[in-house]
């Protein structure tokens, strides 16, 4: 038997008797953010442009209600804040910033660097001048700026190479200034807010051993070096069933033992990368549970309370999913469907939290 197939069997023999998988239920037992003793996140992809808070007016409800960390998806990358050479622009993520303070929650800086072409400003893509003094002044104007209002950033995001994960990421950085552009973004950033907590993020750590191996050498020599990043933000864009959960939780004890911080950065669960399911389907609903329940579970028993940075969902309802942009099959990956409403992956967190 499949361990998919065996998985399939055991939520179809599981659901039968568990409320939220008979209905959706629109009033959670008790709210994500009132179940954990660490920061609890969502994703918003608002900051984009001025104004656009305005357009999670009719989801505010649920954010205020489930969650005490926030992280504008998009708006606070590369070309948001820093859109020319000798120009910044705060006054989008100025508003989230507000936003995450009326409301008493966190607000987690994303990214100050990374290589994706989308987010690069077009000046920086064709800079001819002195990079590290132009990255420093990069990472240090907005930090300045942010100190007191963005607790925690991402430094550096996914510089290490995913197809050859023993070597760093071909990067325009990497091109001017070699691996050194890492740990100089570091240091800048820890010098113009000493108070913010200094992470590196990227993805598939926790599924491909010489990814994890190489990020932890990298930790390794900073602390011998004393570079100041406090800790490890795991992506952790997952599917149902891969990685292993065995695999997720040497990741996480790995840092952890580090004595670094660990952010389970940008969580979500994805259902269809196979594209075999034109539906949510009660069982494929319990499968995702059991899978986010297990993922909460291990960072709670893997990382102790001094170090847990938080767990952050990329994106609330389904449809904002970045899984389903230009895809040409549906997927169901975070915890609340399309109108709001819990699925049985929210308490599958619930559970977790609770172990
Ligand atoms: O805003 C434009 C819109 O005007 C235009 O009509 C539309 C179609 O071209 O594109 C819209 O911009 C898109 C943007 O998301 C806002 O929705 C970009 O094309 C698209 O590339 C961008 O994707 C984002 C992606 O990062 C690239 O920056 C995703 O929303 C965002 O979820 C994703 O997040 C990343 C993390 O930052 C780093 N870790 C991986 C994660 C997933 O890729």
């Amino acid at each position: 038997m499949s361990y998919r197939f065996a998985l399939t069997l055991f939520a179809l023999i599981f659901s039968f008797g568990q409320p939220e998988s008979r209905a959706q239920s629109t009033v959670p037992a008790r709210a994500l953010k009132d179940s954990a003793k660490f920061p609890i996140g969502v994703a918003l992809n608002v900051g984009n442009a001025p104004g656009d808070m305005a357009d999670i007016r009719e989801i505010a409800a649920l954010i205020n209600a489930q969650f005490n960390s926030i992280v504008a998806e998009n708006g606070m990358k590369m070309r948001f804040l820093h859109p020319a050479i000798d120009t910044y622009d705060f006054a989008a993520a100025d508003a989230l910033a507000d936003y995450a303070r009326t409301h008493g929650m966190i607000l987690h800086g994303h990214a100050l660097i990374w290589h994706h072409d989308y987010q690069l400003p077009v000046w920086m893509k064709n800079y001819q001048g002195d990079w590290q003094a132009m990255l420093r002044d990069h990472v240090q104007q907005i930090c300045q700026h942010f100190a007191g209002k963005v607790k925690s950033w991402d430094v550096v995001n996914e510089a290490i190479d995913n197809k050859h994960p023993k070597q760093y990421r071909a990067t325009l950085f990497l091109e001017k200034l070699g691996p050194a552009y890492i740990e100089q973004a570091f240091i800048a950033a820890h010098e113009a807010d000493p108070a913010a907590v200094l992470y590196y993020n990227d993805f598939n750590m926790e599924s491909k051993a010489d990814k994890l191996q190489f990020m932890l050498d990298m930790v390794d020599d900073f602390q011998r070096r004393h570079i100041p990043l406090h800790g490890i933000g795991f992506q952790m864009h997952v599917s149902v069933d891969s990685p292993a959960i065995a695999q997720i939780k040497t990741a996480l004890q790995a840092v952890a033992a580090r004595g670094l911080k660990v952010r389970i950065s940008e969580l979500d669960v994805s259902l269809n990368q196979q594209q075999r399911a034109a539906s949510l389907d009660p069982a494929l609903a319990q499968l995702q549970k059991a899978r986010y329940r297990e993922i909460v579970s291990a960072y709670v028993q893997s990382v102790s309370p001094a170090q847990r940075g938080g767990i952050t969902f990329w994106g609330l309802l389904d449809k904002d999913s970045w899984l389903l942009d230009g895809k040409p099959y549906p997927d169901w990956p975070l915890l609340f469907d399309d109108k709001g409403q819990t699925k049985p992956a929210y308490f599958g967190v619930l559970e977790g939290l609770k172990e």
